[in-house]
């Protein structure tokens, strides 16, 4: 990519590039996150009136790629991802959160976007290599760029500071992650770690983008599912 000298994107914001309909094929690091997976052995610590309170957890963490995106002359390729988490052996929601991994190819840089329905959201990052079986995202409260923002409530009375999560792809193909939030609680002397960390096993493969699925119905002659008409319902060139 043309660079200025300062900036990987050059002077020109707005013209994109054209970039590649298989998203699964271009995820540096996160490929073998895609697909959809579980883990039983997962362990939170939260706070509590007392303290902190240990449990065990049971997730399904599902990750599906997305048509490559582009801002202007930023690329990225990246998985939509949902975790949901119970108790073992409960129905009863634990812990729900849902967002974006993103991969920029031309800043080898990983983005990671959390909402929880506490009302909280975050954007973080953090360099990696293409082939890197592990890489760190972060984000602090306060930046503009990689922040924290928790409705008016969480802020006062569980302010979280600072995020942090460890991926880790593992040799015989499952990955594993250990995240912290650092919360400020009325009260108390330090933050409070709240920590969790668990081990997912793939039940299911990925299914390919739209583009990608496009793209191979089209290779195979079949109009019906050519690019063209994923964008134009009749099906013409668009
Ligand atoms: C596996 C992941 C997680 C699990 C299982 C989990 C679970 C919990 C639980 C059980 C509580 C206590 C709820 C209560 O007593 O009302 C809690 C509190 C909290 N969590 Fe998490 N959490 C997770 C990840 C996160 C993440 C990633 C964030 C934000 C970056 C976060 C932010 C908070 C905050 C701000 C509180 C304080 C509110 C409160 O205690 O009521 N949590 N979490």
């Amino acid at each position: 990519m043309e660079t200025n000298g300062e900036s990987p994107y050059g002077t020109d914001i707005y013209t994109e590039p054209d970039g590649d309909p298989d998203t699964i094929a271009n995820l540096g690091p996160l490929a073998p996150l895609a697909g959809i997976w579980e883990g039983s052995k997962g362990v939170d610590v939260h706070p509590a009136v007392d303290g902190a309170e240990e449990n065990e957890f049971v997730e399904h963490y599902e990750l599906q790629p997305i048509d490559r995106q582009t801002n202007g002359p930023q690329l990225f390729y990246g998985l939509r991802y949902h975790t949901h988490i119970v108790k073992p052996g409960e129905v009863e929601t634990f812990h729900d959160q849902i967002g974006y991994w993103l991969w920029e190819p031309a800043t080898n840089t990983v983005t990671f976007t959390l909402a929880i329905p506490r009302g909280q959201v975050l954007l973080a990052a953090g360099p990696a290599a293409p082939d890197a079986t592990t890489f760190e995202v972060t984000a602090a409260v306060g930046s503009e760029t990689y922040g924290i923002l928790s409705n008016p409530f969480l802020d006062q009375a569980f302010r979280t500071l600072s995020y942090r999560m460890v991926v880790t792809v593992n040799a015989d193909g499952t990955w594993s992650y250990e995240e912290e939030a650092q919360l400020v609680i009325p009260g108390r002397d330090e933050p409070f770690r709240h920590a969790d960390h668990n081990t997912l096993t793939r039940i299911a493969p990925p299914t390919p983008n739209p583009l990608a699925q496009g793209a191979a119905g089209a290779a195979a002659g079949d109009t019906s599912l050519g690019i063209g008409s994923l964008r134009n319902p009749d099906g013409a060139a668009s």
